[in-house]
């Protein structure tokens, strides 16, 4: 683990190089999870191993599931949790805590308290356990009303018709979940669209999902199912390529070339953005891991036309934002991201975060509410500055620093590994210095 980064990037240009980028970590975590409530030995092949999967791993081997590691592969035996004997610590990821919740609060006999780092608990619960409670969930707020510790007693649950109020594929997938112990069935309609891993991956340890579409909506049906255990194939995750993505087009240089990565198009906003935006992209789809697409994408360097995001397609690019508005900040004129408010009870507030970062490096990008206004195309200047608590505000720094050249210092940097670990050494591999 490496705190404080220093990047000599004089001359750094892209090599036309190709990357594998690590596993995907939603993909991960749900495997993990999915893999312990099942009866039979679950095999991940290609997880992320970074610290937000390894507290999902480390969660469910304290509720009693056996974890090896094979070659690389983690083998989850499940399908007999119980009630772990301290508080669960699931560190800084909360698509385990919130998943992890639903998935408890149905389980008879079952009492655990859920808890994390400063940042997670400062993060909202009431989206995840006000449904819970519809279906009938005891989940108690053990120090302040609305947050994490969660003290979550399993019990007998109802299935509830539920609409979405935010795009939130925590909240869709801890509800999800939840409809495999319940009574009845748990329809769960979202207006606007958010990563489908759960849906995509419950069949494959044979629970049935049912969507459909409706008027604009799209509603998913689960019901009470017994989980056998299942094999996963986890897709290299496309918000860590997406530095690459960002990196190909505005660095100078020969382009990037990414492997193995995933396509889903729930996850691909961003890049569908770069596309509208004029970036030279290419992508190539090779294969099915189960239900979820996987490829390459080449990217060259691009000339960019200003961006224009509205709030709906915010949830396609939740986690890549930061560095969208990098991007943002280098194309020819004014950029304009709405509907960013989801942005706020990420990892840190990531607007002010971005703002933050980017004006380290000398460029300008004005928050307006939940409306980032960012004019361009600006210089960046090398720079000291610090990444906070958040992974992808790491991701952001480091992309600022090869885009300005010169010399940068990045405190915290380790922040990365939550996601992203040896990502430094990744650049090394693919960016060449003078
Ligand atoms: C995730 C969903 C998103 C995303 C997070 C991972 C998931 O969060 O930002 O990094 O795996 O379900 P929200 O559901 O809060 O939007």
């Amino acid at each position: 683990m490496q705190d404080t980064l220093r990047i000599d990037a004089t001359g750094a240009r892209t090599t036309g190089a190709a990357i594998h980028v690590p596993g995907d970590k939603s993909i991960t975590i749900r495997a993990v999870l999915l893999g312990a409530a099942a009866n039979g030995e679950t095999v991940i092949h290609y997880p992320l191993d970074a610290l937000d999967t390894r507290s999902a791993l480390d969660a469910v081997q304290a509720l009693g599931a056996k974890v090896e590691d094979r070659d690389g592969a983690w083998i989850v035996h499940g399908g007999k949790l119980k009630s772990p004997s301290a508080p669960v610590d699931l560190g800084n990821s909360g698509t385990a805590l919130r998943l992890l919740a639903g998935l408890l609060a149905g389980m008879d006999g079952m009492e655990a308290v859920l808890s994390g780092d400063e940042s997670l608990r400062s993060r909202p619960m009431g989206r995840i356990v006000e449904p819970l409670r519809l279906m009938g969930a005891d989940i108690e707020y053990l120090e302040h009303e609305g947050s994490a510790p969660l003290r979550v007693k399993g019990r007998r649950l109802q299935g509830i018709s539920y609409e979405m109020p935010v795009a939130s594929a925590q909240v869709k997938g801890a509800l999800m979940l939840a409809a495999l112990s319940a009574d009845g069935e748990t329809i769960i309609t979202e207006r606007i669209a958010s990563r489908d891993h759960t849906e995509c991956m419950l069949p494959l340890f044979g629970a049935p999902v049912h969507i459909s579409e409706n008027d604009g909506a799209r509603s998913i049906r689960v019901h009470a199912a017994k989980l056998q255990a299942a094999e996963v194939n986890v897709p290299g995750d496309f918000s860590s390529a997406f530095l690459w993505v960002v990196l190909g087009a505005l660095m100078h240089g020969n382009g990037i070339r990414i492997s193995g990565v995933g396509q889903n198009e729930t996850r691909m906003g961003a890049l569908r953005a770069m596309q509208d935006a004029g970036a030279d992209v290419a992508v190539h789809l090779t294969s099915y891991l189960g239900a979820e697409p996987v490829g390459n994408i080449r990217i060259s360097p691009s000339r960019l036309r200003p961006l224009h995001i509205a709030p709906a397609s915010i949830p396609l690019m939740i986690d890549e934002l930061p560095l969208l508005a990098l991007a943002a900040s280098q194309a020819e004129g004014e950029s304009v991201l709405e509907g960013l408010g989801e942005l706020r009870h990420k990892e840190s507030d990531r607007i002010t975060e971005t703002a933050r970062v980017l004006a380290a490096f000398g460029v300008k990008a004005d928050a307006d509410g939940d409306t980032l206004l960012i004019g361009g195309p600006q210089m960046l200047s090398p720079t000291e500055d610090d990444c906070g608590d958040d992974h992808r505000i790491a991701l952001l720094a480091l992309a600022c620093a090869l885009l300005a050249g010169g010399e940068s210092t990045l405190h915290k940097f380790s922040s990365a590994d939550v996601s992203y670990p040896l990502v430094s050494d990744a650049v090394k591999a693919v960016i060449g210095y003078r």
